[in-house]
């Protein structure tokens, strides 16, 4: 669909409630809204049904102290049996079931520098393309250039993106130096994977800076590899849109001298500020992405965690607001997004974090056999903003 169709159809009015000022925004019609879960986040059943030990199941089982409350995600929130009564609560949120299981359990494994992966992955992506194909209309692939530069997607009929973990880096003054710190932050976070994908190369600051350390530190060329003019040419435009999983922005200072072994957060030379940059970021990055690379855009997660679990949870009806209006905005800005996706459904196993995070619009019960599922205030709300297609800053 053109986005000025998308642009038309948003409108803000001001509306009045209880002598209150409130904007209302309104949802394009077009706009989708879904839930996202991850299957080994879910699902358990670590050993049933021949299941082999995937990579996660055994890094939780042999690395002890790797999660906080020493838990492991082998019964989780029983969703291999209990998947009925999950496509129940996506009944009555109201929502589209997208992209389901594949990218998270992947990117997490860092087994992609096994050369035979790629075709490992060829093989599952066929699997699924040929399963689910009829009905998955968006398809996600993994963080990784080489997976989608090595295999062929012959057949497939729905759309391929990548979802990338962001952030939108906003600098800390309106200095030159900050200005391009920020920028080099956005490059060596995102850019890297997107530029490639959709304008055949790396980003130029990260070839000039990469080649620059390189020749200091005594090497004879850049340690960043370089595309061939045949494989830019088959990786560009290998992206139909970007998918966004978007939590947090943070604010970026230049800094002059890096020191090699700090931490990756800050980002080759820029330095993470005090603070967060508030939901804004979302709206400034969405604006970004599709001024800088033109495919839409699908928001593939966004959610808060919280250690309480709590059933009224207003906070997290404020932090769904707060970023699902600046994705309206910049639809109104004139960029072209989706879809709005909440992590997560329901509660679950949060990696390092085990079971002390909750995402979930659901509670679960994890001290309950039967893991029973329980909305929570924002199970509501969201379901009230998809069936009434708009939305109040109040
Ligand atoms: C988890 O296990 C580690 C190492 O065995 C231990 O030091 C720690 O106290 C445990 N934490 C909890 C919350 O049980
Ligand atoms: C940068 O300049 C703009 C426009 O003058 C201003 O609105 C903004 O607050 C400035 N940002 C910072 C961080 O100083
Ligand atoms: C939920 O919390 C809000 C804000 O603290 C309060 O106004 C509301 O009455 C609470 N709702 C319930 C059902 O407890």
């Amino acid at each position: 669909m053109n986005f000025l169709t998308f642009v038309i159809l948003v409108f803000i009015v001001a509306a009045s409630t209880e002598g209150q000022s409130c904007q209302r925004y309104y949802i394009p019609k077009k706009f989708k809204f879904s839930v996202a879960t991850a299957a080994f986040q879910i699902e358990g059943a670590a050993r049933e049904d021949g299941k082999g030990p995937s990579m996660l199941d055994i890094f939780y089982h042999r690395v002890p102290g790797m999660v906080a409350d020493n838990s492991s995600a082998d019964i989780s929130c029983d969703s291999y049996h209990k998947y009925k009564e999950d496509i129940q609560l996506l009944k009555y949120l109201g929502v589209t079931i997208t992209h389901g299981d594949e990218p998270e359990g992947l990117i997490e494994t860092g087994g992609w520098l096994n050369q035979d992966m790629p075709k490992y992955y060829g093989k599952y992506a066929r699997l699924l393309f040929k399963t689910f194909g009829d009905r998955v209309k968006k398809w996600l692939t993994l963080n990784e250039l080489l997976s989608v530069a090595t295999f062929c997607y012959c057949g497939v009929t729905g759309q391929i993106g990548m979802a990338l973990s962001t952030s939108w880096y906003e600098p800390a003054s309106n200095s030159t130096e900050d200005i391009e710190a920020a920028k080099r932050a956005f490059d060596f976070s995102i850019g890297w994977l997107t530029d490639p994908m959709l304008k055949g190369d790396y980003p130029e600051s990260m070839r000039t800076r990469i080649a620059e350390r390189s020749l200091k530190d005594g090497y004879l060329k850049s340690r960043l590899p370089q595309f061939t003019e045949r494989e830019k040419k088959k990786i560009k435009g290998s992206l139909d849109f970007i998918g966004v999983n978007f939590y947090s922005g943070m604010t970026i200072k230049n800094r002059v001298d890096f020191p090699y072994g700090m931490d990756q957060a800050e980002y080759d030379g820029a330095f993470e500020g005090a603070g967060g940059y508030g939901p804004q970021g979302l709206r400034k990055l969405i604006n970004y992405l599709y001024n800088e690379y033109h495919v839409p855009i699908v928001i593939t997660e966004n959610g808060l965690g919280d250690g309480t679990g709590a059933l009224n949870d207003t906070y997290r009806i404020d932090y769904l607001k707060n970023n699902i209006i600046p994705i309206l905005q910049a639809i109104k800005d004139g960029s072209d997004v989706r879809s709005y996706t909440v992590w997560s459904l329901i509660d679950n196993f949060e990696w390092g974090s085990g079971y002390t995070v909750k995402f979930g619009l659901y509670h679960v019960d994890f001290k309950d056999p039967n893991r029973k599922r329980t909305p929570k205030a924002s199970a509501a709300w969201y379901k009230k903003v998809i069936a009434q297609r708009y939305i109040e800053d109040c």
